[in-house]
């Protein structure tokens, strides 16, 4: 779709990067400068929620990113290794989203506060538990054992519609996630126009501008490098 409006995805995936870099680097200003640090055991529990969001950006949505762009992030690269980085790169991302998400249900455990009572976490845990299926689903297909060539190749419009869809919906659950402690902490008496506020809403932001610029990276075609002789990322048969 992309391609027919004639953007190659190279410079999407440099302003992905640009803007990953400064969502990272915003939220921990947010979570050690405004927040008061990260911690798995502490007396003060809000420094076990700060791992929450921290992980839940760094870990998996950019992680995960990197993970869906590597196929353009270096056109260059052999087919086999950028597979192989994909799917370290999603493991590593559902691993400590997973210990992300643990954190928020261990500062909630741990101060007394009910569980999974916001659209915010009933939409995370849909999100996880589909990127599970569709890295199940990948392995399987694409990796080991590997289905046969005929059906990876019909699979792959649907793993990367699929993969997208989960992507875009973990997007949305990060918005609610910000605009969730952001609701909470003006309600405890935060200035809404303060600069942690600011800092908050533009953290969000950053991420609604880097995730767009990964999915037209994901769907914009590579820019053209010279192939080795008889490549072919899956085999045509027959
Ligand atoms: C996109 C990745 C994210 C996922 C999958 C996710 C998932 C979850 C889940 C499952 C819970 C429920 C914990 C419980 O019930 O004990 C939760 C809680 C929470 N998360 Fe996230 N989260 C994500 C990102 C974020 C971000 C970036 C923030 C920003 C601060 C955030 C803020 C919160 C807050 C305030 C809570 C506690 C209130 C509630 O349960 O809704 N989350 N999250
Ligand atoms: C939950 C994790 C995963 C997500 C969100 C995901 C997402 C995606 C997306 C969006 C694409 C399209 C990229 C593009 O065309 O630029 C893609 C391609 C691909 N993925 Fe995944 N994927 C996941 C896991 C896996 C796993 C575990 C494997 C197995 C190794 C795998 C194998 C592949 C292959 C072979 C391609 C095609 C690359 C090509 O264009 O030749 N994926 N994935």
């Amino acid at each position: 779709m992309a391609g027919a409006l004639g953007v190659k995805a190279t410079p999407f995936t440099y302003a992905a990067h640009a803007l990953a870099a400064a969502a990272a680097v915003m939220v921990l200003v947010w979570a050690i400068h405004f927040r008061g640090g990260l911690a798995f055991e502490a007396v003060n529990k809000n420094l076990i929620f700060n791992v929450h969001p921290v992980l839940m950006l760094i870990g998996y949505i950019i992680l995960g990113s990197e993970g869906i762009m590597i196929y353009k992030s270096f056109p260059g690269l052999n087919h086999d290794t950028a597979k192989l980085i994909h799917l370290i790169l999603h493991t590593i991302a559902i691993v400590l989203g997973a210990v992300g998400i643990y954190c928020a249900f261990k500062n909630h455990n741990e101060s007394g506060i009910a569980n999974l009572y916001s659209l915010h976490s009933w939409l995370g845990l849909g999100a996880i538990s589909l990127y599970g299926i569709q890295w199940i689903f990948g392995l399987v297909t694409f990796f080991f054992p590997g289905a046969a060539p005929d059906v990876r190749r019909s699979a792959l419009p649907w793993h990367a519609l699929f993969g997208l869809f989960v992507y875009i919906l973990t997007l949305a659950t990060s918005q609610l996630g910000f605009l969730e402690k952001l609701t909470f902490l003006e309600s405890g008496g935060l200035d809404k126009y303060g600069t942690e506020a600011i800092l908050v809403n533009c953290t969000a932001l950053v991420v609604v501008l880097f995730g767009t610029a990964v999915v037209i990276a994901a769907i914009a075609p590579a820019d053209k490098v010279d192939e080795p002789e008889g490549y072919a990322p899956i085999p045509v048969v027959g």
